[in-house]
C-alpha cells in the first residue's frame, strides 16, 4: 500500500521489487532506480529496459533473462551492471531451487561464466533468499560464507570487484505458525542474534579485501516481513454464532480468510475490543465466505460473543494487504494511526462501481452503452462469435 512503503522509504529504505507492477509502483512513489533492487523471475524486456536505464539493480533469475538483458546492453551499447541469484544448501534451512541458479549443481558457475565472457555484461553482485521464518541464525551464518567464499574465487580468477552480496529477507515476525506451541517470545530469536550471526560471517568472510589492500563489499539485506508484520491488526465484527454437533461454539466473522491470506500458516492473536464477559471456552473462528476452508482460528479461548462484538487479530502487516482477495465480499478501508493518534484512511472500502471497473459487458450480453457491439442478426454468426 503506498502510504505505507512511503513511511518505509521516508525512513531511509530502498524498495526490493519482483515485478513490472512492483517497479512502477516504486518508481511513482519516488524512489530512484539507483535505490532499487529488482528480483523475481518475470521481467518483461520493457520493463527491464527501464529498469537498467534507470539504474536499478537487476537480480537476474534464468539464462533466458541474462539474454534478453545481454541484448538490452548491446542496443544500447552500455555493459549492463547485474547481480546473480542463487540457490545452495545452507545445512540449516529446506533448499529452495526455484529461483535463481544453483550452486551444487554448477549452474551458477556456468551463469558466472557467461557474464564474465559477455562484453555487455558486468558482475557486480551475488544475490540469495534462502528461505522464510527463518528460526536460526546459523543459517545466515553459513549463507553470507558461502556466498563470501564464492566471491573471493571470483574475484581471485578474474581479478574484479563486485560491489555487494544482497542475503534476501526471510526473518521471522512475532507471529505465530501453525504447530507451534510456544509463544512468539520464545519461539523467535531476538534480533540482535541474527545481526551477529550474520555480521560475523560477513567480517570473517570479506577479510580477503582487506589483505589485498581493498574495502568490504557492501551488505544488503532485504527487510521483508519482520519490518512491517507488528505494523498492523485487522478489526473483525461477529454476525452470527451457532453451536457445532460437538457442543463447540462457532463465531461468525465479517473478515476471514478473504482478507486474511496468512491465516492458512499462522495462529494470529485475537483479543476483544472491549472488556469480556463470562468464561472463556474453545472456539471456533469462521469467516464470511461459503468456503469449508474460510477459518481464521480453528481453536481459540475466547469468552461468549456476541453480534456486534470486535475483535481485533494481530499482527497482520505481512502478506495480506499484499495477497488478499476480492471474493464474495468487499474488501474493506485501511487506515493508518499517525505519531500523535491522527487517523488517515490510506484505502477506501470497495464498492460495487471499485469492484467492477475493470469489467467489460459485451453488446450481445446486455451492454447498450456506446462501447458496445450490437449483436449479429444471424444465429449461426451468433454461435460461431460464442
Ligand atoms: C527475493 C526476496 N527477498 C525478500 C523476500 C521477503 O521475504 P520474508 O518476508 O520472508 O522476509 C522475499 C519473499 O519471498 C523474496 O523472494
Amino acid at each position: 500500500m503506498s502510504a505505507i512503503c512511503q513511511v518505509l522509504h521516508q525512513e531511509g529504505s530502498w524498495a526490493e521489487v519482483v515485478s513490472h507492477f512492483e517497479y512502477e509502483k516504486a518508481r511513482r512513489l519516488g524512489v530512484p532506480g539507483e535505490r532499487i533492487i529488482f528480483n523475481g523471475p518475470h521481467k518483461p524486456r520493457p520493463i527491464l529496459e527501464r529498469a537498467l536505464a534507470e539504474g536499478a539493480h537487476m537480480h537476474v533469475d534464468h539464462l533466458d533473462e541474462l539474454a534478453t538483458i545481454e541484448s538490452i546492453a548491446r542496443d544500447r551499447g552500455v555493459p549492463a551492471p547485474i547481480a546473480l541469484r542463487l540457490n545452495f544448501d545452507t545445512g540449516f534451512t529446506e533448499p529452495w531451487s526455484r529461483f535463481g541458479f544453483n550452486l551444487e549443481s554448477g549452474q551458477a558457475h556456468a551463469a558466472i561464466a557467461a557474464v564474465t565472457a559477455s562484453p555487455h555484461l558486468r558482475l557486480v553482485g551475488l544475490h540469495s533468499h534462502i528461505g522464510t521464518f527463518i528460526l536460526d541464525p546459523r543459517a545466515y551464518a553459513a549463507q553470507v560464507k558461502i556466498l563470501c567464499t564464492l566471491m573471493q574465487e571470483i574475484e581471485t580468477v578474474d581479478d574484479t570487484r563486485l560491489d555487494y552480496i544482497d542475503i534476501g529477507g526471510g526473518l521471522p515476525s512475532r507471529n505465530t505458525l501453525h504447530g507451534t506451541y510456544l509463544p512468539p517470545e520464545q519461539a523467535v530469536p531476538d534480533l540482535d542474534e541474527y545481526a551477529e550471526a550474520i555480521c560475523t560471517a560477513f567480517l570473517d568472510g570479506t577479510a580477503y579485501r582487506l589483505e589485498r589492500g581493498a574495502a568490504r563489499p557492501r551488505l544488503i539485506f532485504e527487510s521483508g516481513r519482520a519490518v512491517i508484520d507488528d505494523a498492523q491488526v485487522l478489526i473483525a465484527s461477529v454476525v452470527g454464532r451457532k453451536p457445532l454437533p460437538g457442543g463447540a461454539p462457532a463465531v461468525m466473522l465479517d473478515a476471514g480468510i478473504n482478507l486474511l491470506f496468512t491465516a492458512f500458516w499462522y495462529n494470529h492473536q485475537v483479543s476483544l475490543a472491549a472488556p469480556a464477559r463470562g468464561e472463556p471456552r474453545e472456539t471456533v473462528l469462521y469467516g464470511p465466505l461459503c468456503m469449508n476452508i474460510d477459518v481464521v482460528r480453528a481453536s481459540v479461548q475466547l469468552p461468549p460473543l456476541v453480534p456486534g462484538d470486535q475483535l481485533v487479530i494481530s499482527p497482520v502487516g505481512a502478506y495480506n494487504n499484499t495477497q488478499w482477495l476480492q471474493f464474495i465480499e468487499y474488501r474493506p478501508a485501511v487506515v493508518m494511526i499517525h505519531p500523535g493518534q491522527q487517523v488517515s484512511v490510506i484505502r477506501r472500502a470497495e464498492d460495487i462501481d471499485s469492484v467492477c471497473e475493470h469489467d467489460l459487458l459485451p453488446a450481445r450480453l446486455g451492454n447498450t452503452g456506446a462501447e458496445g457491439t450490437a449483436p449479429p442478426s444471424n444465429p449461426i454468426a451468433l454461435r460461431r462469435a460464442s
